[in-house]
């Protein structure tokens, strides 16, 4: 079969014919027929992440969907993380138990895009930040995935209005194409003038803020909350430290969570995937991406990484039908 291969850590994958899993105890053997490049297999990649160095050379891809048993089903994959390979392959071994089977009406390159990125975003607002009918919801990285697909949901769960926050002139298009009511340009990393911003967009302090950046702009956001209000953070691309001020802080005893996909379980897992995949069937969820074919893996890796893309690439090992 056809497989992308990181050989080395830190270089873009090699497409290359290499020997089918053969599935251990209680794994099947999946048809890909989409593969996302996010976020998290480029940083296991580099081979300097906290899950640390992966061995090679190992078929990357920590989620896809396929076909197994005339089902159409979405699944996880520890590849880069631990032992194992991925999903950006023709065929994919994974454990029964972790396949989640997913409605006919949903478009496979649509879920993948999805996939992960939005059952955080899902969670994140609803689990973890408790969003309520009503509210106003302040969203950061709104035009990367997980803020594209916070902007619609939050909308879905009867957010009163929702003001995106997003960097370049594109991912600002991106945020606006999701619905939001406003969006706040993050091109500067000076905390008060954000907070200006973001005070402008808003109607009155918000009550939640969805983190995907950390940094300067959730410091700003942060400024924005009513008291007792809540700031939610998954991630870290705008930086690895907020300066958020103590009195802030303290001040509004805001409430600042954490969240990771890793804290969920395997049944929450599936329950938030089969949302997601009905809420795109339904077409009330979408984000931008785009198709690749295997062949390009590399090419799509490295664009993927200087964010050059429109939007998430998705890989396609085998074409549907
Ligand atoms: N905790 C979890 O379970 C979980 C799950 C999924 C994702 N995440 C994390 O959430 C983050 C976003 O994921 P994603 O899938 O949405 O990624 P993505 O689609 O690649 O989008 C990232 C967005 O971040 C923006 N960005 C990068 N650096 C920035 C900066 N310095 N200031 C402002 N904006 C900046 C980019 O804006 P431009 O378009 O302007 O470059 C881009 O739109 C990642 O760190 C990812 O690891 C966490």
């Amino acid at each position: 079969m056809r497989a992308a291969e990181i050989r080395e850590c830190g270089r873009p994958p090699v497409v290359a014919e290499r020997e089918p899993p053969v599935p251990g105890d209680g794994e099947v053997l999946v048809d890909v027929l989409a593969a996302p490049i996010t976020p998290l297999d480029l940083l296991c990649a580099t081979g300097t992440s906290y899950f640390g160095k992966p061995a090679t050379p190992y078929v990357p891809g920590v989620q896809g969907v396929g076909t197994c048993g005339g089902r159409t089903v979405w699944f996880p994959s520890p590849a880069g993380m631990a032992p194992g390979d991925g999903s950006m392959a023709e065929v994919a071994a994974v454990p029964e138990t972790a396949l989640v089977e997913l409605p006919g009406d949903a478009d496979p390159v649509l879920v993948a895009a999805l996939g992960l990125s939005a059952v955080a975003a899902h969670m994140a607002l609803t689990w973890r930040g408790e969003l309520a009918a009503g509210e106003q919801i302040i969203v950061l990285g709104a035009g990367g995935v997980v803020g594209q697909a916070a902007v619609r949901l939050a909308r879905t769960a009867g957010a009163r209005r929702v003001v995106a926050g997003a960097r370049s002139p594109a991912a600002r298009e991106r945020a606006a194409r999701a619905g939001a009511d406003a969006v706040v340009a993050l091109d500067t990393g000076d905390v008060a003038e954000l907070a200006r911003r973001f005070e402008d967009a808003s109607d009155g302090p918000a009550d939640l803020v969805l983190d995907p950046l950390f940094g300067a702009p959730a410091a700003a956001a942060a400024r924005t909350l009513r008291p007792g209000g809540r700031l939610v953070n998954l991630g870290s691309s705008a930086g690895e430290t907020c300066p958020i001020e103590s009195s802030t802080l303290r001040g509004k005893s805001l409430r600042l969570l954490g969240y990771t996909n890793n804290e969920l379980t395997a049944d929450q897992r599936a329950e938030a995937i089969t949302f997601v995949a009905g809420e795109a069937a339904s077409g009330r969820l979408a984000v931008a991406h785009e198709t690749v074919p295997l062949g390009g893996a590399a090419a799509a890796w490295r664009r993927q990484g200087e964010g050059t893309a429109e939007g998430r690439i998705v890989i396609i090992p085998r074409p549907a039908g």
